[in-house]
C-alpha cells in the first residue's frame, strides 16, 4: 500500500493509473475506521482494479464549537485496517495541502442540504462538498462509494456530480450496525458506557415508527410521534430533529405513500449522532 501525503503526488499516482487504463474507486474518509468504512473499501474493490482511500478530518465542513480538534485519529490502526482491505493508494494529506493560504473557493449544492442536518449544522454541507469536489479532482476516481449512513451528504455528492457534470458513478451502501444496532460511528467512541446504552434507543424509535408504517399507518404526524415517544423513553438522548423526507429532495413530507426516508440527529450527552431507516411500500 502506497501511503500519499501530498496533492502533487497523489495527481501524478492517478494520472499515472488512468493512463494504464485503470478503473480507480474511491473512499473518502475521516479515519478512525470502522466496519462501517470498510464495507465501502469492500465494494470499492469489486467495483475498481484499484482502490484508493483519503483519510482527512476536514476543517471546512466542523462549524464554531463542534468536534474538530477532538475527533478521534488512529492513523497506524487505520493503515493497518486499510492494508487489510487490499488499499492500493492511501491519501492522507495535511489540511495545509487541501486549504493552502488565500484559499477561497467553496461549493454549494443548494436545496438538498437545506433540511435536516443543513438546520443544525449550517456550512457543513458547503464543507463537505467543497472538500469532496476537491478529492474528485486530485483522485479522478470511475467509483466514489458513500455510507447511507450520512442518507443526505450521498444524496448531495450525488447532486454534486450530476450538476457539475463530473464523470463518475456515486454508489450508495446499506448502513452497517453494532451487534445490538446502533449504527457505527467513529463518534461512538466518545459515548461513556451509559451513554452507548442509551443510544440504542434511536434505532429503537427508528424500528418503532417503521413498524406502525408497515402495519399501514400513513400520516408522518403519527409516525413522528410514535418515533419520538420511544426516544422520549431515554432522558439521556435528546433530539435535535426527527422528520420524514422524500430521498432525492429531502424535503419534509406529510403522507408517506411508497417510499421516504425516516431521519433522525440526538444528542447522547455531548455527542451527537445521526441515524435513518428508510420506509418502502413493500
Ligand atoms: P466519515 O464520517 O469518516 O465517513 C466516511 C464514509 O463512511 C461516509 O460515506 C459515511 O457515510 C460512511 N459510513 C460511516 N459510518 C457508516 C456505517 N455505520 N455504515 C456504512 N457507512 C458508514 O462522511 C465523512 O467521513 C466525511 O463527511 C467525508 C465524506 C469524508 C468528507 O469529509
Amino acid at each position: 500500500m502506497k501511503v500519499i501525503e501530498s496533492v502533487q503526488d497523489m495527481k501524478k499516482a492517478s494520472q499515472a493509473l488512468r493512463a494504464e487504463g485503470k478503473k480507480i474507486a474511491f473512499v473518502p474518509t475521516m479515519g478512525y475506521l470502522h466496519e462501517g468504512h470498510l464495507s465501502l473499501m469492500k465494494k470499492g474493490r469489486e467495483a475498481g482494479d484499484v482502490l484508493v482511500v483519503s483519510i482527512f478530518v476536514n476543517p471546512t465542513q466542523f462549524g464554531k464549537g463542534e468536534d474538530l480538534e477532538r475527533y478521534p485519529r488512529d492513523l497506524e490502526k487505520d493503515k493497518r485496517l486499510c492494508k487489510g482491505e487490499g488499499v492500493d493508494i492511501l491519501f492522507v494529506p495535511s489540511a495545509g495541502e487541501m486549504y493552502p493560504e488565500n484559499y477561497q473557493t467553496y461549493v454549494d449544492v443548494e436545496k438538498v442540504t437545506k433540511n435536516l442536518c443543513g438546520l443544525s449544522r449550517p456550512g457543513h454541507f458547503r464543507g463537505v462538498a467543497t472538500v469532496v469536489a476537491k478529492l474528485f479532482n486530485l483522485v479522478r476516481p470511475d467509483y466514489a462509494i458513500f455510507g447511507e449512513k450520512d442518507f443526505q451528504q450521498l444524496v448531495t455528492i450525488k447532486r454534486l456530480v450530476k450538476d457539475l457534470n463530473m464523470d463518475l458513478d456515486v454508489i450508495g451502501m446499506p448502513i452497517v450496525r453494532e451487534a445490538d444496532g446502533l449504527a457505527m460511528s467513529s463518534r461512538n467512541s466518545y459515548l461513556s458506557q451509559e451513554e452507548r446504552r442509551a443510544a440504542l434507543n434511536i434505532y429503537r424509535a427508528l424500528r418503532a415508527a417503521k413498524k406502525l408504517f408497515e402495519e399501514g399507518e400513513r400520516s408522518a404526524g403519527v409516525l413522528l410521534n410514535e418515533a419520538k415517544r420511544v426516544i422520549e423513553i431515554e432522558p439521556m438522548v435528546v433530539l435535535d430533529y426527527i422528520k420524514l423526507v422524500d430521498v432525492e429532495m429531502m424535503e419534509d413530507m406529510e403522507r408517506v405513500e411508497d417510499e421516504a426516508l425516516l431521519a433522525t440527529a440526538v444528542r447522547v450527552g455531548e455527542t451527537r449522532l445521526i441515524d435513518n431507516i428508510k420506509l418502502r411500500k413493500t
